[in-house]
């Protein structure tokens, strides 16, 4: 079966990132100009994705404000010549239908995507964390599309992975698994461990944020209890599913950057603003001169 559909869970709050997530949602962050949801959206239509559902929540209105027309914004631009400038601030609402749920209390991610059971309708759907930007090797597929591929030829869920040095393991949730069918970068997965300390660590590939599941996953978020904080955690749900069915992992070699960390977040807007033509010069000399002091 194809994949139509994805979610973009985006109703956190944020609290890492505050105080600039007060009143702006973190997944509006800019890198240089571009806010982090739009590239999220970006790969989820370059990977052939038709439909999207975004999780938000109270203070996200700015969320549906920028897929949306801005009949003012685009007057003023005609008035001032600046035509391409239309075009951008239209374009990616138009390349994609998108829907938006709320969810009213943040109980975690697995609570979020819950939430999109009825409109994915049984069909397998992909699902895209908003505060998580993939950036894969030049020439390479987008993210999501390597990991509908790997769908398309095992038709079981599927969880993107990325290999993380030893000593960071206990930041991630971690794979327990085998490759299986002579490829390396494909595991079937045992279970999912949450945040292991170094020496309990079944490996060092970590949970990369991009998901492809079988409708089974939302009667396995059901039979989930909440775990830490209360939460209903994603990982304790596909523990569960990879109990009932086949889940992979796919290990895949693109960078994961995680902007809810303001550490990941500082990294990515400079890594992005050095490639870009129109900034990367001028910024490559200033921090050449600062390191340089
Ligand atoms: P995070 O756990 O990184 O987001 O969730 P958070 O809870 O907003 O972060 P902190 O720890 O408070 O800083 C990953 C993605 O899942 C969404 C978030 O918006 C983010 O895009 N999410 C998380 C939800 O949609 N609902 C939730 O209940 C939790």
């Amino acid at each position: 079966m194809k994949v139509r559909k994805a979610v973009i869970p985006a109703a956190g709050m944020g609290t890492r990132f505050l105080p600039a997530t007060k009143s702006m949602p973190k997944e509006m962050l800019p890198i240089v100009d571009k806010p982090v949801l739009q590239f999220v959206i970006e790969e989820a239509v370059e990977s052939g994705i038709e439909d999207v559902l975004v999780v938000t929540g109270r203070g996200k209105q700015a969320i549906e404000n920028h897929f949306d027309y801005n009949p003012d914004l685009e007057s003023f631009l005609e008035g001032a010549g600046k035509h391409d400038l239309i075009d951008q601030v239209r374009d990616i609402g138009d390349r994609v239908q998108i829907h938006y749920i709320r969810q009213k209390e943040q109980l975690g991610l697995g609570d979020a995507i819950r939430l999109a059971r009825y409109h994915m309708g049984g069909e397998p759907f992909a699902v895209l964390l908003g505060d998580t930007i993939i950036d894969p090797p030049a020439g390479q597929k987008p993210g999501l599309q390597q990991l509908l591929e790997a769908f398309e030829s095992t038709q079981s869920s599927v969880v993107a992975v990325h290999r993380v040095p030893m000593e960071w393991v206990s930041r991630y949730g971690v794979v327990d698994g085998a490759p299986e069918d002579g490829n390396p970068n494909l595991l079937r997965l045992r279970k999912l461990v949450e945040k292991p300390a170094v020496e309990a660590a079944p490996s060092n590939l970590a949970i990369a944020g991009r998901y492809v599941f079988t409708a089974e996953i939302f009667d396995c978020i059901d039979r989930t209890s909440r775990g830490v904080g209360g939460e209903i955690q994603l990982t304790d749900a596909m523990n569960l599913l990879a109990q009932d069915a086949p889940v992979y992992a796919l290990a895949w070699q693109a960078r994961r950057f995680d902007i809810g960390n303001r550490v990941e977040y500082a990294k990515c807007f400079l890594e992005y603003a050095l490639r870009r033509e129109d900034t990367g010069p001028k910024l490559r000399e200033f921090l050449s001169q600062m390191l340089a002091q």
